[in-house]
Protein backbone atom coordinates (compact mmCIF):
# COMPACT_ATOMS: atom_id res chain seq x y z
CA UNK A 1 0.00 0.00 0.00
CA UNK A 2 1.32 3.04 -1.36
CA UNK A 3 1.93 6.03 1.66
CA UNK A 4 2.44 9.63 1.50
CA UNK A 5 3.35 12.23 3.84
CA UNK A 6 0.70 15.16 3.23
CA UNK A 7 1.34 18.60 4.50
CA UNK A 8 -2.28 19.83 5.64
CA UNK A 9 -1.31 22.88 7.35
CA UNK A 10 0.54 25.00 4.61
CA UNK A 11 -1.04 25.53 1.41
CA UNK A 12 0.51 23.37 -1.39
CA UNK A 13 0.13 24.52 -5.54
CA UNK A 14 -1.27 21.18 -6.57
CA UNK A 15 -3.90 21.64 -3.83
CA UNK A 16 -5.09 25.21 -4.28
CA UNK A 17 -5.04 24.67 -8.17
CA UNK A 18 -7.62 21.56 -7.95
CA UNK A 19 -9.58 24.06 -5.88
CA UNK A 20 -9.59 26.92 -8.66
CA UNK A 21 -10.27 24.02 -10.85
CA UNK A 22 -13.37 22.79 -9.17
CA UNK A 23 -11.81 19.61 -7.76
CA UNK A 24 -12.32 18.03 -4.27
CA UNK A 25 -8.77 17.09 -3.48
CA UNK A 26 -7.72 19.63 -1.15
CA UNK A 27 -7.80 21.21 2.24
CA UNK A 28 -9.30 24.08 4.30
CA UNK A 29 -5.81 25.80 4.22
CA UNK A 30 -5.78 25.13 0.58
CA UNK A 31 -9.36 27.06 0.53
CA UNK A 32 -8.48 29.72 2.04
CA UNK A 33 -5.43 30.82 0.49
CA UNK A 34 -7.19 29.92 -2.86
CA UNK A 35 -9.78 32.28 -1.87
CA UNK A 36 -8.16 35.20 -0.36
CA UNK A 37 -6.04 35.08 -3.90
CA UNK A 38 -9.42 34.74 -5.47
CA UNK A 39 -10.36 37.83 -3.81
CA UNK A 40 -7.58 40.23 -4.84
CA UNK A 41 -6.91 38.56 -8.25
CA UNK A 42 -10.27 36.89 -9.47
CA UNK A 43 -8.76 36.00 -12.84
CA UNK A 44 -7.06 33.37 -11.62
CA UNK A 45 -10.00 31.09 -11.90
CA UNK A 46 -10.02 31.51 -15.39
CA UNK A 47 -6.22 31.18 -15.46
CA UNK A 48 -6.34 27.79 -13.80
CA UNK A 49 -9.24 26.68 -16.70
CA UNK A 50 -7.78 28.38 -19.48
CA UNK A 51 -4.89 26.36 -18.98
CA UNK A 52 -6.21 22.84 -18.67
CA UNK A 53 -8.45 24.12 -21.94
CA UNK A 54 -5.21 24.80 -23.89
CA UNK A 55 -3.80 21.22 -22.60
CA UNK A 56 -6.45 19.70 -24.13
CA UNK A 57 -6.25 21.53 -27.12
CA UNK A 58 -2.33 21.03 -27.33
CA UNK A 59 -2.37 17.67 -26.80
CA UNK A 60 -5.27 16.77 -29.06
CA UNK A 61 -3.56 18.44 -31.49
CA UNK A 62 0.02 16.77 -31.09
CA UNK A 63 -1.90 13.00 -31.12
CA UNK A 64 -3.97 13.87 -33.49
CA UNK A 65 -2.49 15.75 -36.63
CA UNK A 66 1.24 15.60 -35.63
CA UNK A 67 0.95 11.85 -34.85
CA UNK A 68 2.91 11.91 -31.58
CA UNK A 69 2.59 8.69 -29.62
CA UNK A 70 5.19 9.79 -26.14
CA UNK A 71 4.07 12.60 -23.64
CA UNK A 72 6.38 13.51 -20.79
CA UNK A 73 4.11 15.56 -18.74
CA UNK A 74 6.10 17.22 -15.39
CA UNK A 75 3.97 18.94 -13.09
CA UNK A 76 1.08 17.26 -13.53
CA UNK A 77 -1.18 18.51 -11.40
CA UNK A 78 -4.03 16.39 -9.40
CA UNK A 79 -6.12 14.46 -11.91
CA UNK A 80 -8.36 17.00 -13.60
CA UNK A 81 -11.47 16.68 -16.19
CA UNK A 82 -8.98 15.31 -19.20
CA UNK A 83 -5.79 14.77 -17.97
CA UNK A 84 -2.69 14.21 -20.39
CA UNK A 85 -3.37 10.33 -20.78
CA UNK A 86 -6.64 10.78 -22.09
CA UNK A 87 -6.86 13.22 -24.35
CA UNK A 88 -3.76 11.29 -25.82
CA UNK A 89 -5.27 7.80 -25.83
CA UNK A 90 -8.88 9.74 -26.96
CA UNK A 91 -7.04 10.39 -30.35
CA UNK A 92 -4.10 7.68 -29.76
CA UNK A 93 -5.19 4.65 -27.92
CA UNK A 94 -1.39 3.61 -28.20
CA UNK A 95 0.44 6.91 -26.55
CA UNK A 96 2.60 6.34 -24.12
CA UNK A 97 2.16 9.14 -20.83
CA UNK A 98 4.43 9.51 -18.58
CA UNK A 99 3.49 11.98 -15.69
CA UNK A 100 5.90 13.56 -13.64
CA UNK A 101 5.35 15.84 -10.18
CA UNK A 102 6.77 15.94 -6.82
CA UNK A 103 3.66 17.06 -4.50
CA UNK A 104 2.86 14.19 -2.17
CA UNK A 105 -0.95 13.97 -2.96
CA UNK A 106 -0.34 13.82 -6.70
CA UNK A 107 1.67 10.86 -6.04
CA UNK A 108 -1.16 9.83 -3.46
CA UNK A 109 -3.48 10.31 -6.93
CA UNK A 110 -1.29 8.69 -9.34
CA UNK A 111 -3.17 5.24 -9.24
CA UNK A 112 -6.35 7.66 -10.76
CA UNK A 113 -3.75 8.76 -13.98
CA UNK A 114 -2.37 5.35 -14.68
CA UNK A 115 -5.93 3.99 -15.71
CA UNK A 116 -5.14 4.44 -19.55
CA UNK A 117 -6.00 2.32 -22.39
CA UNK A 118 -4.77 -1.30 -23.02
CA UNK A 119 -2.54 -0.57 -25.87
CA UNK A 120 -1.16 2.36 -24.20
CA UNK A 121 1.01 3.05 -21.31
CA UNK A 122 1.08 5.49 -18.06
CA UNK A 123 3.44 5.47 -15.89
CA UNK A 124 4.47 7.99 -12.74
CA UNK A 125 7.59 9.76 -11.34
CA UNK A 126 7.72 10.90 -7.74
CA UNK A 127 10.72 13.51 -8.87
CA UNK A 128 11.63 17.49 -9.09
CA UNK A 129 11.89 19.22 -12.28
CA UNK A 130 15.22 20.99 -10.85
CA UNK A 131 17.07 17.73 -11.38
CA UNK A 132 16.11 16.26 -14.57
CA UNK A 133 18.66 13.64 -15.35
CA UNK A 134 16.40 11.48 -13.01
CA UNK A 135 13.44 12.16 -14.61
CA UNK A 136 14.83 11.11 -18.09
CA UNK A 137 16.26 8.00 -16.76
CA UNK A 138 13.27 6.96 -14.63
CA UNK A 139 10.82 7.50 -18.24
CA UNK A 140 12.94 6.12 -20.50
CA UNK A 141 11.61 2.70 -18.99
CA UNK A 142 8.25 3.87 -20.52
CA UNK A 143 9.19 6.26 -23.39
CA UNK A 144 11.89 5.45 -26.52
CA UNK A 145 13.92 8.54 -26.84
CA UNK A 146 15.27 7.66 -30.30
CA UNK A 147 11.45 8.45 -31.46
CA UNK A 148 9.95 12.08 -30.98
CA UNK A 149 8.44 12.63 -27.63
CA UNK A 150 5.71 15.81 -26.68
CA UNK A 151 7.92 17.55 -23.29
CA UNK A 152 5.25 19.10 -21.60
CA UNK A 153 5.49 22.01 -18.85
CA UNK A 154 2.65 23.14 -17.97
CA UNK A 155 2.85 26.05 -15.10
CA UNK A 156 6.10 24.34 -13.60
CA UNK A 157 8.84 26.05 -14.79
CA UNK A 158 7.26 29.30 -12.73
CA UNK A 159 8.64 27.39 -9.41
CA UNK A 160 11.87 27.71 -10.82
CA UNK A 161 12.70 31.13 -10.03
CA UNK A 162 15.92 31.60 -11.30
CA UNK A 163 15.83 31.87 -15.39
CA UNK A 164 19.37 30.39 -16.27
CA UNK A 165 18.35 27.36 -14.19
CA UNK A 166 14.84 27.14 -15.74
CA UNK A 167 16.52 27.53 -19.15
CA UNK A 168 19.38 24.99 -18.47
CA UNK A 169 16.35 22.86 -17.56
CA UNK A 170 14.37 22.97 -20.63
CA UNK A 171 17.43 22.89 -22.55
CA UNK A 172 18.71 19.25 -21.27
CA UNK A 173 15.49 18.02 -21.74
CA UNK A 174 14.86 19.47 -25.36
CA UNK A 175 18.65 17.85 -25.95
CA UNK A 176 17.44 14.39 -24.47
CA UNK A 177 14.59 13.63 -27.57
CA UNK A 178 14.64 13.86 -31.10
CA UNK A 179 13.94 16.03 -34.34
CA UNK A 180 10.14 15.89 -34.68
CA UNK A 181 9.82 16.12 -31.01
CA UNK A 182 7.65 19.05 -29.39
CA UNK A 183 8.11 21.22 -25.94
CA UNK A 184 4.56 22.59 -25.05
CA UNK A 185 4.96 24.95 -21.85
CA UNK A 186 2.37 27.34 -19.84
CA UNK A 187 3.40 29.95 -17.78
CA UNK A 188 2.39 33.13 -16.00
CA UNK A 189 3.67 36.16 -17.51
CA UNK A 190 3.48 39.98 -15.80
CA UNK A 191 3.32 40.98 -19.40
CA UNK A 192 -0.46 40.41 -19.13
CA UNK A 193 -1.21 40.55 -15.31
CA UNK A 194 -1.64 43.80 -13.45
CA UNK A 195 -1.09 44.73 -10.25
CA UNK A 196 -3.78 42.47 -8.95
CA UNK A 197 -1.69 39.44 -10.10
CA UNK A 198 1.55 40.71 -8.44
CA UNK A 199 -0.22 41.52 -4.97
CA UNK A 200 -1.75 37.48 -5.62
CA UNK A 201 1.83 36.79 -6.32
CA UNK A 202 3.44 38.18 -3.69
CA UNK A 203 0.20 36.89 -0.91
CA UNK A 204 1.37 33.40 -2.35
CA UNK A 205 4.80 33.50 -1.32
CA UNK A 206 4.25 34.82 2.05
CA UNK A 207 1.78 31.91 2.82
CA UNK A 208 2.39 28.78 0.56
CA UNK A 209 4.51 26.85 -1.15
CA UNK A 210 6.37 26.66 -3.67
CA UNK A 211 7.39 30.15 -4.39
CA UNK A 212 6.68 31.21 -7.79
CA UNK A 213 7.60 33.84 -10.11
CA UNK A 214 6.05 35.03 -13.51
CA UNK A 215 8.18 36.14 -16.65
CA UNK A 216 8.39 38.61 -19.11
CA UNK A 217 7.87 36.89 -22.62
CA UNK A 218 11.35 37.68 -23.71
CA UNK A 219 12.06 35.61 -20.62
CA UNK A 220 9.87 32.27 -21.85
CA UNK A 221 10.81 32.84 -25.60
CA UNK A 222 14.52 32.03 -23.83
CA UNK A 223 12.89 28.82 -22.78
CA UNK A 224 10.99 27.91 -26.27
CA UNK A 225 14.77 28.60 -27.72
CA UNK A 226 15.42 25.10 -29.21
CA UNK A 227 12.27 24.97 -31.02
CA UNK A 228 9.75 26.26 -33.69
CA UNK A 229 6.69 27.27 -32.44
CA UNK A 230 3.96 26.74 -34.20
CA UNK A 231 0.91 29.25 -34.97
CA UNK A 232 -0.09 31.63 -33.47
CA UNK A 233 3.40 31.69 -31.19
CA UNK A 234 3.65 32.82 -27.49
CA UNK A 235 0.13 34.00 -27.21
CA UNK A 236 -1.93 33.86 -23.90
CA UNK A 237 -2.74 30.19 -23.51
CA UNK A 238 -6.58 31.47 -23.53
CA UNK A 239 -6.26 32.30 -27.21
CA UNK A 240 -3.64 29.12 -28.52
CA UNK A 241 -6.10 27.86 -31.31
CA UNK A 242 -9.16 28.75 -28.97
CA UNK A 243 -12.06 27.06 -30.15
CA UNK A 244 -14.70 29.82 -29.07
CA UNK A 245 -14.62 33.48 -30.41
CA UNK A 246 -12.31 35.91 -28.18
CA UNK A 247 -12.29 33.78 -25.21
CA UNK A 248 -10.79 35.87 -22.30
CA UNK A 249 -7.32 36.87 -22.76
CA UNK A 250 -5.35 35.30 -19.47
CA UNK A 251 -2.36 36.29 -17.68
CA UNK A 252 -0.51 32.90 -18.78
CA UNK A 253 1.56 32.48 -21.65
CA UNK A 254 0.98 29.22 -23.69
CA UNK A 255 2.97 27.87 -26.76
CA UNK A 256 3.76 24.64 -28.53
CA UNK A 257 7.16 24.03 -30.47
CA UNK A 258 8.68 21.81 -32.44
CA UNK A 259 12.23 21.04 -32.21
CA UNK A 260 13.88 21.08 -35.72
C1 LIG B 1 0.03 24.94 -11.49
S1 LIG B 1 0.07 23.18 -11.33
C2 LIG B 1 -0.10 22.75 -13.05
C3 LIG B 1 -0.70 21.39 -13.26
C4 LIG B 1 -0.89 21.01 -14.72
N1 LIG B 1 0.37 20.92 -15.43
C5 LIG B 1 -1.80 22.00 -15.40
O1 LIG B 1 -1.31 22.76 -16.25
O2 LIG B 1 -2.98 22.04 -15.08
C6 LIG B 1 1.84 22.88 -11.10
C7 LIG B 1 2.22 21.47 -10.72
O3 LIG B 1 3.64 21.42 -10.68
C8 LIG B 1 4.03 20.67 -9.55
N2 LIG B 1 5.36 21.13 -9.14
C9 LIG B 1 5.71 22.30 -8.57
N3 LIG B 1 7.03 22.37 -8.35
C10 LIG B 1 7.54 21.21 -8.80
C11 LIG B 1 8.86 20.67 -8.85
N4 LIG B 1 9.91 21.37 -8.40
N5 LIG B 1 9.03 19.43 -9.40
C12 LIG B 1 7.98 18.72 -9.85
N6 LIG B 1 6.70 19.17 -9.83
C13 LIG B 1 6.49 20.40 -9.30
C14 LIG B 1 2.98 20.96 -8.51
O4 LIG B 1 2.93 19.95 -7.51
C15 LIG B 1 1.72 21.02 -9.36
O5 LIG B 1 1.13 19.75 -9.45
Amino acid sequence: MLRVSVDASVAHNARVWDYWLGGQDNYLVDRQVGDHIRGVYPEIVQVARADRRFLGRAVRHLAGKAGIRQFLDIGTGLPAVENTHQVAQSQAPDARVVYVDNDPLVLAHARALLVGTQEGVTDYIDADVHDPEPILRAASKTLNFEQPVAIMLLGILNFVLDTEEAVAVVTRLVDAVPSGSYLVLTHPTTELGGAANEEAMRFWNENAVPPITARSGAEIRRLLSGVELLEPGLVSCSEWRAEEEGPPRVAQFGAVGRKP
